[in-house]
């Protein structure tokens, strides 16, 4: 079943899909990072739908997601000082911080480790069926586990339709990827998973930030992982993809041009539109990112489009993807971490 709330909240859906949800049924609902697939958290059947329906790792555990900052309280120990000023920060927001859990946590959400991922989404759709369930609901993202995540009920029909009670489309998800995880160690906070609120965002409200030695980790290199999901491979594509890098932009056109001889045309380009614009094939097969003077704005909508574009790219009749890599550098972080994973860390260096 599909609920179109794209322009306003249907008000009887909404406590059938809180209802729902209060019964055991699992969810597909919008947030402002991706959509996520939600369940009770204090509904371990239900929860189990989840991990059968994204067809997750049991080692993987999942964050929690709240309504209002008081049901931190009912999850997680009390923040320190370190901890409270993020959450008054980047609460409601595309952040999630890790804390010490609370027994009433089943084991099932938690993965068996002693500490639980709150986050409070900033969608209105979302809020408002948390709000009306009543109590903190988890809500992983919507894709089978190892694929990129869904931002638009297009893209997440044709995984989990089938597997859940309804989806709730509430448009494009208007960030794209998924929130920033962060862990407070030893007084520092420390990025498990970057996304829309950077380093340099979080150095501003305490004046210091580490990422995690992790992220830009080939799965299989991972040791020590703060994050179990960092061990999985996350954001693959169907086809083959190669991420491509370099300064000089001739020298990017000029290797785009030559895969392209090789691959008898058969290739699909996501780039910057000043690359794009310089590639003689058909233009189903360019996925174009804007190229202003304003780079952060720029990157903001490559997140945008980036798992929609890759979906898009894989029915072209394609046989390998190009994505242009950007510089590891604020939202770039995020972007290169996904697209290294995406890529599964093939990269052709041009300079
Ligand atoms: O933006 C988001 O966070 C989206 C939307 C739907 O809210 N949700 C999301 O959830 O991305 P999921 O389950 O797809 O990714 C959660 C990640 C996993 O990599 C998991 O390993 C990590 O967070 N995680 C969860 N609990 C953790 C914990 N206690 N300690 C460390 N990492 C944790
Ligand atoms: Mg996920």
């Amino acid at each position: 079943m599909i609920y179109n709330w794209k322009n306003n909240i249907n008000e009887i859906e909404l406590n059938d899909v809180s209802n729902s949800i209060k019964n055991g049924e699992i969810v597909v609902m919008p947030t402002e990072t991706v959509y996520g697939v939600g369940a009770d958290l204090f509904n371990e059947d239900a929860i189990k739908k989840i991990f059968m329906a994204k067809n997750r790792p049991a080692t993987n555990p999942l964050i929690v997601h709240i309504g209002n900052k008081n049901e931190i309280d009912m999850v997680a120990q009390k923040p320190n000082e370190i901890e409270q000023a993020l959450i008054d920060a980047f609460m409601p927001g595309p952040f999630t911080i890790i804390l010490k859990k609370k027994d009433c946590i089943p084991d099932i959400v938690s993965a068996g480790l002693d500490t639980i991922g709150v986050r409070m989404p900033s969608n209105e759709i979302a809020n408002r069926i948390i709000t009306k369930v009543g109590n903190p609901i988890v809500l992983p993202s919507a894709n089978i586990s190892g694929r990129p995540s869904g931002t638009r009920v297009e893209d997440i029909f044709e995984e989990l339709e089938s597997k859940v009670y309804a989806i709730v489309d509430g448009g494009e998800s208007p960030i794209g990827l998924e929130s920033t995880v962060v862990k407070v160690v030893d007084n520092v906070p420390v990025i498990l998973r970057p996304g829309k609120i950077t380093p340099e965002d979080i150095i501003k409200v305490v004046g210091k930030c580490e990422l995690d030695k992790n992220i830009f980790q080939k799965p299989a290199d991972v040791v020590d992982a703060q994050m179990p999901g960092s061990k999985l491979e996350h954001y693959v594509s169907k086809l083959e993809c190669n991420l491509i890098c370099g300064q000089n932009n001739d020298k990017i056109i000029d290797k785009i041009k030559e895969i392209i001889q090789q691959r008898d045309g058969k290739v699909a380009i996501i780039a910057f539109e000043d690359i794009i614009e310089k590639i003689d094939i058909s233009k189903d097969r360019l996925f174009p990112i804007s190229r202003t003077d304003n780079i952060e704005k720029d990157e903001l909508e490559y997140a945008e489009k980036l798992y929609r574009y890759i979906r898009e790219a894989e029915n072209t009749d394609s046989d390998l993807i190009l994505i242009q890599g950007v510089k590891e550098e604020g939202l770039g972080v995020a972007i290169m971490n996904r697209l290294l994973r995406t890529s599964s860390f093939k990269i052709i260096n041009v300079d």
